[in-house]
This record gives structure tokens, sequence and C-alpha cells, in this order.
């Protein structure tokens, strides 16, 4: 039985996946912005700024950046020397056995699917103020889960069911098309540093940490730079998914860590930026709304420059919905085939090419999620397992040095196993600051993955015949 849990897919039973080997560290780097710039810094900055942090908010960025980069390290390492199938869960499963990899995998199916629904929430609030825009409003019932007075979040629902659409049809992920769509997301960024680097009023900074560091309000919610840090980790969720692209890359041992360490510094310098110049422009306090960053442009006057940037965070947005609900599939067509969980679900249409009841499945989950549970609640969730699956990633470096010392690894964690350490120490962090409710979400999650696991996983892995 232990064994059996332990069992790995040996280093040089890699499949030859027949894709491509078209990206360079560029295009690797640009895939990482696109999956990772989206609601977390359109939406969430303004959320964590007005109710958790004030315009310490840049802080909150700083500490999740630090925590994030001690991760990258850790992901590029990994992905650089295991490669193979790509995801945190494919070279888990290599390199440190099946129940972990068992437990990534299902970590990252609970990041993956339910940053779609948080995204589409964010999606939600700037389309809903585009539409308002030309006089075309929905009945604020249709804009809000019923958490907040509404009675569903219909554009959040129904852009899932869009995107459900095109993947299976047949999304092609070219690196040209994701060029084109990170220029849109970043105009939009450099059309608001532009505007707001003029109009900022000092006075807007203070008090700078209206709520402190860390604390827990009576009702279980928690405030402070801290708490502020655990909700906007959200933005940097995607880093990543770069690791998915092991098998196209050109030179993966040397572009998939540029790729990753490249997007992420990138990502936090923006932030850092955009975080400190939208609670410049205006009070932190007028900042909880749904669309916080075209807001703020509005309400200094800046009417157009308000809706292309409204313009640009629509597209941009959904680019990280079909990115992550594309590598969501991906997971799971993996974990099928692994014989994890069921291989109804590794199906793929002969006429569409596509894993047509995968899409289909998730994509009703998540649109029925995103309509009916409002952005905080879901992105909190996302936090707590992506930092879980971080914290292991970091494990696994310090696993892996002991247990294959001689693997050649053409990128190595500097300070090993200092770094690694300090990795799953932050990231624990981070969790620790999140509210009571989310821990006992995820812990419910984990339950019931493990009950899968045993009670299914462990004997239709292929690994057992
Ligand atoms: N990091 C991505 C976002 O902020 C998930 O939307």
């Amino acid at each position: 039985m232990f064994n059996s849990l332990f069992r790995t897919k040996s280093i040089e039973e890699k499949n030859d996946s027949g894709l491509k080997k078209c990206l360079s560290a560029l295009d690797l780097t640009l895939l990482g912005v696109g999956a990772i710039i989206g609601t977390g810094i359109f939406v969430l900055t303004g959320i964590a700024a007005a109710n958790q942090a004030g315009p310490a908010v840049v802080l909150s960025f700083v500490f999740s950046g630090i925590a994030c980069a001690f991760a990258a390290l850790a992901y590029a390492e990994l992905a650089a020397a295991v490669g193979g199938c790509g995801s945190a869960y494919g070279y888990s499963y290599v390199a440190f056995g099946e129940i972990v990899a068992w437990t990534i995998g299902w970590i990252l199916l609970l990041e993956y699917s339910v940053s779609v629904a948080a995204v589409a929430n964010g999606w939600s609030g700037y389309f809903s103020n585009a539409l308002s825009a030309i006089g075309l409003a929905l009945p604020e019932s249709l804009t809000k889960s019923p958490e907040l007075g509404g009675i569903i979040n219909l554009p959040a629902s129904a852009i899932i069911i869009l995107l459900m659409g095109m993947l299976i049809k047949g999304a092609k992920q070219s690196a040209h098309l994701n060029t084109a769509m990170v220029c849109i997301k970043l105009m939009a960024i450099i059309i608001f540093v532009s505007v707001a680097a003029f109009n900022v009023h000092p006075a807007n900074w203070h008090p700078f940490m209206p709520f402190g560091w860390f604390q827990t309000l009576p009702g279980g919610k928690t405030v402070g730079v801290l708490a502020g840090a655990s909700l906007v980790f959200f933005a940097y969720v995607g880093f990543d998914a770069v690791s998915t692209a092991v098998e196209e890359a050109k030179d993966p041992q040397r572009d998939i860590p540029i790729g990753i360490i490249a997007s992420l510094g990138f990502c936090t310098v923006i932030y850092i930026v955009v975080a400190g110049l939208l609670t410049g422009i205006v009070p932190y306090n007028t900042l909880g709304v749904p669309s916080p960053v075209a807001f703020a442009l509005q309400s200094i006057g800046y009417k157009w420059a308000s809706a292309l940037v409204s313009t640009g965070v629509i597209a941009g947005l959904t680019t990280v919905m079909l990115v992550l609900y594309y590598g969501l599939t991906r997971i799971i067509l993996a974990m099928s085939r692994d014989g994890l969980i069921s291989p109804f679900l590794s199906q793929v249409n002969t006429k569409t090419h596509t894993p047509v009841r995968v899409i289909v499945i998730t994509g009703l989950i998540m649109s029925t999620a995103a309509g009916l549970v409002p952005l905080g609640a879901l992105a909190e969730l996302v936090n707590i397992g992506t930092l879980a699956a971080f914290v292991l990633v970091c494990l696994g470096v310090i696993v892996l040095r002991r247990k294959h010392p001689d693997l050649y690894r053409p990128f190595k964690n500097p300070f090993s196993p200092l770094f690694p350490l300090l990795g799953m120490a932050s990231c624990g962090a981070l969790m620790g600051f999140l509210p009571h409710q989310t821990w006992t979400r995820f812990l419910l999650w984990l339950c019931l993955g493990i009950i899968i696991y045993f009670t299914y996983s462990i004997n239709h892995s292929k690994l057992n015949r």
C-alpha cells in the first residue's frame, strides 16, 4: 500500500507528444505575461486597497511578489530538470510519487477552474461598465451574485459558455495571437500609467497603512498589509502556466526558467507601479468597486482613457480565462490518461480533435460558480490552493536534490535549500493570513481529493496495471 502511494513514473518515460517545438524564450515570457496580468491588478488592487491595506497595498504586492519569486525559482529548476509532461502535476509524478502528484493535480484543478470563474467576475465588472457607458446598462440584479444582493452575475456566467464554444471548436494558442493580446493589455497599462503619473495627489497616500499589518476582525474577516498580500497574490497566479509549455519550447532547459522568471519579474514591477499610482490619484476608500482602474480614471476626468483602458482590460481578461481554461482541460486529460480520474474524460472528439467532454463539464461547473459566488471568495480559494502547490513544489526541490543528486539540472536554485525553505515559509505564511472560511473550504477540497484517491485512483492508476 505504502509503495503504491509513492510509486513514480520513470524520469526517462517522457512521451513524445508530437507538439511542435516552436516557442522561444521571448514567446514563453509573453505567454507568462499573458496568463498573469488580469483581474488581480485590474480589480483586486482596488478591493484590497479599499478593504484591507489602504495605499500600502503596494507593500502587499511586494510581499506577495517575493514569495512568488522563491516559488518561481523552484518551478524553474524542476521544469528544466524533469520537464516531461510539463505541469507541476506531471513532473511531480516523475519526481515524488503518485500521492504527491495526485495532490498537486487535485489542487491545480482547483486553481485553474476557480481562477477562470474569478476572472469571469472581474471581466463582468468591466463589461457591465462598458455597456452602461453606451447606454445599455444591465439590471443590477443580473450583474451580482446572490451574496451581494443580486440574482446571478449573468455576464460572468455567459463569457465562460462563450469560451467553452471557442475551445470546443479548437482554440489555437499561437504565440503570435498571444503576443497581440499581451500588447493590448500592456497598452491599457501604458495609458493608465501615462495619465495617472501626472495626476497623483500625495495626500491620497495618507494614511499609508490605515489597517496596520494584520488583524482579524470580529466576523472573521482579516485586514492589514499581510491580509492584502494574501489576496493580491491572485495577481501573480499564472506564471506557473509557463511550465505547461515545456513540450513546445525550442530549448526548454534554458528557456523555461527564463520565461518563468522574466515574466514574473516584469509583472511584479508593473504591479507595484500601477498599485502606487492607483492609490495616488483617488482616495483608497473609493476603490472597492468592480472596475477600479477605469473608475479612478473617470473620477479624475479622463473618460476617454477610462474607455480605452476598459476595452484593453476586457480583451486582456478574456485571454487569461482562455489560457487557464485550456490549461485546466490539459491537466484533466493528463490525469485521466494516467488513470487517476475516469477515462471517460480522456476521450478526444474525432471531428473537432478537442476533449469536448472535459470542456463541456468543466465549462458548465465554472459558469455556474462564476454566476453565483462573488470574486473575493473565489480569489481567496484560488490563492490558498496555489500557495499550497507552491509549498509542495519548493519542498520538491529539496527532496529531489536528495533523491536524485546526480540528475542534470540546467537551472539550479541559488542557495538551496535556503531559498526553497524561504519559499515554503513565505507561501505558507501567506496561506496563514487567509480567512478561516477559506481554510475550511480548502480542507474540504483536499479531503474530497483524498477520498477519491483512495476509493478510485489508487486502483485505476496506470502504474497499477
Ligand atoms: N493572475 C491572473 C489574474 O490576475 C489569474 O487574473
